[in-house]
Order: C-alpha cells, then sequence, then structure tokens
C-alpha cells in the first residue's frame, strides 16, 4: 500500500511529530509505502512530491515547521481540481491519503472523502485549538506556554515603569490562546472574538488596576472587537479561504486606554513566534500519537474519519462532524476567568 501525507494550512509545532508517528508505524509494522506532498493541497493538485521514508523522519521529532512544506492552497476553487488530484493520486499509485490541518484542510478532506470518494485520514492541527470533536489539538500547548512565558516578562517591564502592557496573541475565530494564557499568566483583563468587549469596562479595570499598585497586563486574541464597532481593524484583504484579516486590535487599545485613562501603555504583538520553534513535550505526545492512529485508521480503511482526543484516549470522529463549526470559548469558561480582571 502507498500512502501520502500532507500538512496543510498555518504550520504549527508537532506537525514533524506526526509525519515521524505515521511513518514510522506504517513502514514498521504495516510495510506500508510513503510519499509526502509538498506543501498542503498543493501536491497532489500539481503532482508535486517529496520522498518520505524512515531516512526522512530521522531527527525531527522536536523540530518545528513541516518538512513537507504547508500552504493554504485550495483545490476545490482550482480549475478541475478534484479531477487533477484523482488523477495524480492514481499516477503516483496513492491509495490513501493522511491530511494533517485545520479546519480549512480538513473541510477540503471532509468533501474530498465524503463527496468524491477520495480516500482520506484527518489529523487536526492549530495552535489555536478551534477545531470542533477533539479535547486538544497539538501545537495549541506550545503556543500557550510561549504566550505564558511572554506574559511573565512583560510584568517585570510593566512594574517597572508602572505601565499598561497589552499582549496581542494569535486566534481570529476563537480566544483559547488568549484565555489560557491570560490565566496561566496572571492577566487583568482577557479579550477574546467571542465576547464583544466594552473599551469603558477595560479602561476601568485598567485604573482600578493601577489604584492596587500594580501595573496591568491586558491580553487580547487579534479577532477580538469592541462593543461599540468603533474599531476599524479589517484591512480589507481576505485569505486564500475568504476570511477577512483583522489587523492591529493590540494597538488600538493601547492607544484608547492611554487616551482614556491618562496611563502609558505599549503593546506587545507576539505573532508567528507562537508557532515556530521547537513543540512542547505534551504537543510532541499528542502528535505522535494522532500519528500512529491515523495510519491505523488506513489500515483499517476508516477514511473519512478525523482522529482526536477524547480525556485521554485517542478516537475516531467523522471529519464531516469536526469541520461543521468552529470550536468557541465557552462564555461560562469566560466568565470564570473574570474573577481576575481588573
Ligand atoms: O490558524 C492559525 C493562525 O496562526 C491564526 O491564529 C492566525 O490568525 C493565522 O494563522 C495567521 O496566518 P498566516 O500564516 O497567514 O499569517
Amino acid at each position: 500500500m502507498r500512502v501520502g501525507v500532507l500538512t496543510g494550512g498555518g504550520d504549527c509545532p508537532g506537525l514533524n511529530a506526526v509525519i515521524r508517528g505515521i511513518v514510522r508505524k506504517g513502514v514498521q509494522e504495516y510495510g506500508y509505502d510513503f510519499v509526502g506532498f509538498r506543501d498542503g493541497w498543493r501536491g497532489p493538485l500539481e503532482g508535486a512530491t517529496v520522498p518520505l521514508g524512515i531516512p526522512a523522519v530521522r531527527g525531527i521529532l522536536p523540530r518545528g515547521g513541516t518538512i513537507l512544506g504547508s500552504s493554504r492552497t485550495n483545490p476545490l476553487e482550482a480549475a478541475d481540481g478534484i479531477r487533477r488530484i484523482r488523477d495524480n493520486l492514481a499516477k503516483l499509485d496513492v491509495q490513501a491519503l493522511v491530511v494533517i490541518g485545520g479546519e480549512d484542510t480538513l473541510g477540503v478532506a471532509a468533501r474530498l472523502s465524503d463527496a468524491y470518494g477520495v480516500p482520506c485520514v484527518g489529523v487536526p492541527k492549530t495552535i489555536d485549538n478551534d477545531l470542533s470533536a477533539t479535547d486538544y489539538t497539538f501545537g495549541f500547548d506550545t503556543a500557550v506556554n510561549i504566550a505564558t512565558e511572554a506574559i511573565d516578562r512583560l510584568h517585570t517591564t510593566a512594574e517597572s515603569h508602572m505601565r499598561v502592557l497589552v499582549v496581542e496573541v494569535m486566534g481570529r475565530h476563537a480566544g483559547w490562546i488568549a484565555l489560557h494564557s491570560g490565566l496561566a499568566g496572571g492577566a487583568n483583563v482577557i479579550l477574546i472574538p467571542e465576547q464583544r468587549f466594552d473599551i469603558e469596562q477595560v479602561c476601568d479595570w485598567v485604573t482600578s488596576r493601577f489604584r492596587a499598585s500594580y501595573a496591568p497586563i491586558v491580553v487580547v486574541a487579534e479577532g477580538a472587537v469592541p462593543r461599540d464597532g468603533a474599531m476599524v481593524l479589517k484591512d480589507g484583504s481576505t485569505d486564500s479561504f475568504g476570511h477577512v484579516r483583522l489587523s492591529g486590535v493590540g494597538e488600538w487599545l493601547a492607544k484608547e486606554i492611554e487616551r482614556r485613562t491618562g496611563k502609558e501603555a505599549r503593546t506587545t504583538v507576539l505573532g508567528h513566534v507562537q508557532r515556530g520553534g521547537t513543540p512542547s513535550a505534551f504537543d510532541r505526545w499528542l502528535a505522535t500519537r494522532f500519528g500512529l492512529h491515523a495510519v491505523d485508521c488506513v489500515r483499517d480503511g476508516d477514511f473519512g474519519t478525523m482522529v482526536a482526543l477524547r480525556a485521554t484516549e485517542i478516537v475516531r470522529v467523522p471529519l464531516a462532524e469536526a469541520t461543521a463549526r468552529l470550536k468557541t470559548v465557552d462564555p461560562a469558561l469566560y466568565r470564570e476567568a473574570g474573577v481576575f480582571f481588573g
């Protein structure tokens, strides 16, 4: 059996660990042959491949990024995309495809599998942790650790100057990174996309923090939006999947806080630092187990499924269910964190 592997969407720590798990188990236990597809869906679309065997996965477990490359190419939008993918898989004699990706990449896998009979198994990845049907995606833990360390460091510089420090973290649609790192780092305000924020309320929290002789740390997810819609965040562009790009909420907040409270404020935008570098031990563990179970799905001919974490078990769920909607922060969880605001 010849199995193709691809990594699509934004990269995240742990991708190489999944690839290694798939290849090691597939070769050693099932005698499979592997082909790596380059740059997400671009690989099967254009027949762009890289050799993928035991030598290729040696030493990659702790390395960030992906040895296969990644892109946000959507074959459903490409001219004749489905036929080209089918032709290339047939030409390369690939009988199954393991697709490692987030909502968009796996959404394509679900369509190809369910509507066009392309045999796909999905592995959930994203630092944003916003994929349904799995308790966690790998990459998230590493991103939260990076953001938490940044918040710890910002506390001491904020205190030295008695300033407000605003930390903008990733999360276009979901505030998981903001919520977890904000709690872990002892932030005084956490703002998430799921809950529109009131700038007056934010300034009240900031002021009360100063009254207690502390310098406040505000953690804001990049997709957070104020209640009155005063902020013009959209830069007008959309990504290859049609998502509107947002930018600048951290900068905007610092300016507004300064203007309204008279306190000096600075912004740190963590950006892609959250996605780069070596994965945490948890992410290596999760990614490796996802890889091992994904190759079992291939062996069982269980296509159209995604491996997922439920408590400590790896289970299989329909790809269509996992990609039907995003997993956003439960309002009750957000309210729970509110005791630390202000
Ligand atoms: O989906 C993961 C993510 O890191 C988001 O949190 C972020 O908004 C986006 O990717 C950034 O994407 P790009 O790689 O296009 O800069």
